[in-house]
């Protein structure tokens, strides 16, 4: 590690824009997509997809809202070139779908993409060549006059083929590869030069495409590039400004929403940010940022499960849990803190208001995500987690203090076992500590009578393995079969109450009730919560009071 990297690294320059306008700009609509999944998504894989993945992106691609899809580099494979027949051949392509093709800007190669769309609806031939000045100096060995002739005359090539063929409805799309480390003037004249040899009109533009090739500087550095081309370019009510951000500083989502505010209209990118390196632009990112500014994307990703499942099928790659919108774990809070947030702003949301949970910037349910993992259980979660993990799954609501007291006995748990207690091993956490009524006091049933001075109980029970029949009197059953405990020598006082149905919330059980005793020791006044379920309220009653009896004993 270099402790001063300045004599190997050098700060990009920034381009000088004193009065630029970006910053004060919003987005307030949606740019034209253009997914380059099956194009520079796939050049980047391990093994580029075969045919048949192609095609079963093409259609996840399609069935999102793309209309514009960069299909392939028909001149660079034979894959490629034969996936574009195929389409066009087998009519796979959707009326309101144009596919796209790439070209180097050298003349066997754009013969043979002109070719490769023979017969196509409506198609895009895009050309590319670099233009900064490492590339012609390093890697083209060409002056700045030479790559504009390249640029040029690769237009006036697929203008002249694309006249032999007018029952397609052709599109250019020209990019300045690593325009952001190009010359802007330098930028400007290859722009203008091919976009007149086109002869691009507001009724027949030309895609002029800006890539950050490789992200050299920071979000703000590219905006400023972009608002000078914007500003700069001749004909700009002829030109589509396009944007195609790579992400090799980690900024091109940042890089992209900037350089729309700075006057681009289309951005190209992939899902889940596949690509080179570092990837092109995320477009789900991209596109569920404008859906939560409340602006509508024109993607549709409401199940978002289904395009991770076939991205990660046909890419052989896999979106990280953490991969914003669509990971794993992106809408699950395991700290207490979060949780406990998370719950109230749950609770206190009303159908069809602005959506404001704290701790969740967006509804799972607008992905297609349910609300099961929002709240997760390990060691770091808290008593809102636990008891809303319990709610909603058991539908069990524990009072305040029994969260606090459950919350002890699973940290307990969880740092003894480690790892996440899902919601089912937690109910059986739940079930073992309150529920297990098999020792030392044991229920064996109840009989309940009239009394003069109340309602008598008659309970038959195990006390440490031994058979008991005990009597009680008091003013309700609980009191009474408090009293008849005091048979045995168990003295508790009954300090809170509560009971509730449960409906059908227990999986698999027949409860229909639910009761919550807190019970203190008459003798140390040791305090403990019980938890009774039954088919009827009184069986609950007697099983929670049976349950604190058992919890005070354990201790
Ligand atoms: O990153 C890039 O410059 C490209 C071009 C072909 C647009 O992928
Ligand atoms: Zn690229």
């Amino acid at each position: 590690m270099l402790i001063d990297p300045s004599y190997k690294y050098r700060p990009f320059p920034p381009i000088a824009l004193a009065d630029r306008q970006w910053p004060n700009r919003t987005i307030r609509q949606a740019p034209i997509w253009m997914s380059t999944d099956l194009r520079d998504g796939n050049q980047a894989l391990f093994e580029p997809m075969n045919a048949e993945r192609k095609l079963r992106l093409f259609r996840t691609l399609c069935g999102i809202g793309f209309k514009e899809i960069e299909v392939a580099f028909p001149s660079a494979s034979q894959t490629d070139f034969d996936f574009v027949r195929r389409l066009i051949d087998e009519a796979l392509i959707p009326d309101d779908v144009t596919i796209e093709v790439l070209s180097h800007a050298r003349e066997p190669l754009l013969r043979r993409t002109v070719e490769a769309l023979h017969g196509a609806r409506s198609a895009i031939v895009h050309i590319v060549n670099a233009t900064s000045q490492p590339f012609r100096e390093l890697v083209l060995g060409m002056s700045r006059d030479e790559v504009l002739a390249m640029a040029v005359d690769a237009v006036r090539l697929v203008k002249q083929l694309t006249a032999d063929q007018p029952q397609t409805q052709w599109r250019l799309q020209y990019s300045l590869e690593t325009f952001s480390a190009t010359e802007p003037d330098f930028a400007v004249e290859v722009c203008d030069a091919v976009s007149a040899v086109w002869g691009a009109t507001p009724d027949n533009k030309i895609i002029l495409n800006l890539p950050s090739s490789v992200e050299t500087a920071t979000p703000n550095v590219y905006a400023d590039q972009i608002e000078w081309m914007h500003r700069h370019i001749a004909r700009r009510d002829s030109v589509i400004l396009s944007v195609h951000p790579h992400n090799d500083r980690g900024t091109a989502v940042a890089a992209a929403e900037l350089a729309l505010m700075a006057g681009a209209e289309r951005v190209e990118g992939c899902l889940f940010g596949n690509g080179e390196r570092t990837g092109n632009v995320d477009l789900v990112t991209l596109a569920l940022n404008l859906y939560t500014q409340g602006v509508a994307p024109g993607l549709d990703f409401s199940d978002i499960g289904k395009v991770v499942g076939d991205f990660e099928a046909c890419t052989g790659l896999s979106v990280p849990p953490r991969q914003p919108y669509a990971g794993e774990l992106v809408f699950t809070a395991f700290s207490g803190s979060h949780q406990d947030a998370i719950k109230k702003g749950f609770a206190a949301r009303q159908p069809d208001s602005v959506w404001n949970v704290p701790y969740l910037p967006f509804d799972p349910a607008d992905v297609g995500r349910g609300y099961n993992a929002v709240i997760r259980i390990n060691s770091q979660s808290g008593k809102g987690g636990i008891a809303h993990l319990l709610e909603s799954h058991y539908g069990v609501v524990l009072p305040r203090l029994l969260q606090s007291e459950f919350w002890r006995v699973v940290q307990q748990h969880a740092d003894r076992h480690g790892g996440e207690i899902g919601a089912e091993p937690l109910w059986q956490l739940f079930a073992q500590t309150y529920l297990d009524l098999a020792k030392p006091l044991r229920y064996r049933g109840h009989q309940l009578f009239e009394h003069a001075q109340g309602q008598a109980i008659q309970l038959q029970i195990e006390w440490d393995g031994e058979p008991h029949a005990l009597t009680g009197v008091g003013n309700g059953p609980v009191d009474a079969a408090v009293l008849a405990l005091q048979g045995i020598g168990i003295e508790v006082t009954v300090r809170s109450y509560e009971e509730r149905s449960l409906g059908e919330s227990i999986k698999g059980g027949d409860a229909k009730a639910c009761a919550i005793v807190e019970i203190a020791s008459s003798h140390n006044q040791t305090v403990r919560y019980g938890v009774g379920l039954a088919d009827s309220i009184l069986t609950a009653s007697l099983g929670a009071l049976f349950s604190g009896v058992n919890r005070l004993s354990v201790d």
